[in-house]
C-alpha cells in the first residue's frame, strides 16, 4: 500500500485534499525512513551538505518533475509552440532562487531553463559574482513556451502556479531574484518593473529583488545598455548579499 492509500484507507475517503507538497514530503519520509514527523525538521535536514541530503534530495526534484510533466491544468501542454516542459533546476537547497517569465525557444527544445542567448548573460552575471550556475535554482513561472514566445496570460500563470509553489516549498529560499514583470507580478500583482527594480519585496516568506529580464539588455543601445546593465549588476549583489548573510555557511562556488 502507497502513502496516500494509507491516508486513505485511515480516513475512509478515495479524495485526499493534502497539498502536493505535504503529498510528496509523505512519500519522502516513507521513501528514507524518516521517523521525525516536524515538516520543518524534514526541511532542514534536506539542507545540509553530505550524501544523505543529495539522495533526498534528487528523489524530491524527480518527484517535481514527475508532477510538473503530468500537468495538463492549461492549453499551453498541447500547443504547438510546446514540445516538452521545462523544469527548474540547479540546487534544491540553495537560499538563493531565479525566477525567469517561461522558456522559449531553446529552452523547448533543451529542455532546461535560460540556456538562449537570456540565459547566457545570466550565466555570465553568476560567474561575474563567483557563482556557480548549478549552486543556485532557476526556474521560471510557467513551464511550457507560449506560441511565438508570447508573454504568459493571468489563467495560464495561475494554471502554472501549483508547479512553482511545489519547487518552492522544498527549496524554502531565503532570497528570490524575480527577473522581468511576470515573476514580479506573480509575487506582487499590479507593479510595474521599471518602478519595483531594486527595491526589496518582503513577502513573508522569501526576501523578493526584483530586476529586468537579461533579455531586457538584448533590446538596449549605447546609454540605456549601460543603464540597464548597471541596475541588474547592483540588483544581483543587493540579492547575493542578502542571501550570504541570511545563510553564510552556503557555498556558492
Ligand atoms: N526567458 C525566460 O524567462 N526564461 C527562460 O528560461 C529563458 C528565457
Amino acid at each position: 500500500m502507497d502513502i496516500e492509500e494509507e491516508i486513505r484507507d485511515y480516513f475512509a475517503t478515495v479524495e485526499i485534499n493534502l497539498p502536493d507538497s505535504m503529498k510528496l514530503l509523505m512519500n519522502l519520509k516513507d521513501k528514507f525512513n524518516i521517523l521525525d514527523s516536524n515538516a520543518h525538521a524534514i526541511l532542514e535536514s534536506i539542507k545540509t551538505d553530505n550524501v544523505e541530503s543529495e539522495k533526498k534530495r534528487a528523489y524530491l526534484y524527480s518527484k517535481i518533475k514527475e508532477h510538473l510533466n503530468s500537468c495538463q491544468k492549461c492549453p499551453l501542454y498541447a500547443a504547438e509552440s510546446h514540445t516538452q516542459k521545462v523544469a527548474g533546476e540547479g540546487a534544491l537547497n540553495s537560499p538563493l532562487v531565479l525566477i525567469g517569465e517561461g522558456p522559449g525557444f531553446d529552452e523547448d527544445k533543451m529542455g532546461r531553463p535560460f540556456v538562449g542567448r537570456a540565459g547566457q548573460i545570466l550565466t555570465t552575471i553568476l560567474n561575474k559574482l563567483e557563482i556557480r550556475r548549478e549552486k543556485v535554482y532557476i526556474t521560471n513561472v510557467i513551464k511550457c513556451r507560449p506560441p511565438q514566445n508570447r508573454t504568459p496570460m493571468q489563467k495560464e500563470i495561475r494554471a502554472c502556479s501549483h508547479n512553482l509553489e511545489l519547487e518552492l516549498s522544498f527549496i524554502t529560499p531565503k532570497v528570490i531574484i524575480a527577473l522581468g514583470a511576470v515573476p514580479l507580478n506573480y509575487f506582487k500583482s499590479g507593479s510595474s518593473i521599471i518602478r519595483e527594480r531594486g527595491r526589496w519585496i518582503n513577502s513573508g516568506e522569501y526576501w523578493i529583488m526584483p530586476t529586468f529580464h537579461p533579455a531586457y539588455i538584448l533590446r538596449q543601445q549605447g546609454k540605456a545598455l549601460n543603464r540597464v546593465k548597471w541596475a541588474i549588476w547592483q540588483d544581483f549583489n543587493k540579492a547575493v548579499e542578502k542571501a550570504k548573510e541570511m545563510c553564510p555557511e552556503y557555498k556558492y562556488s
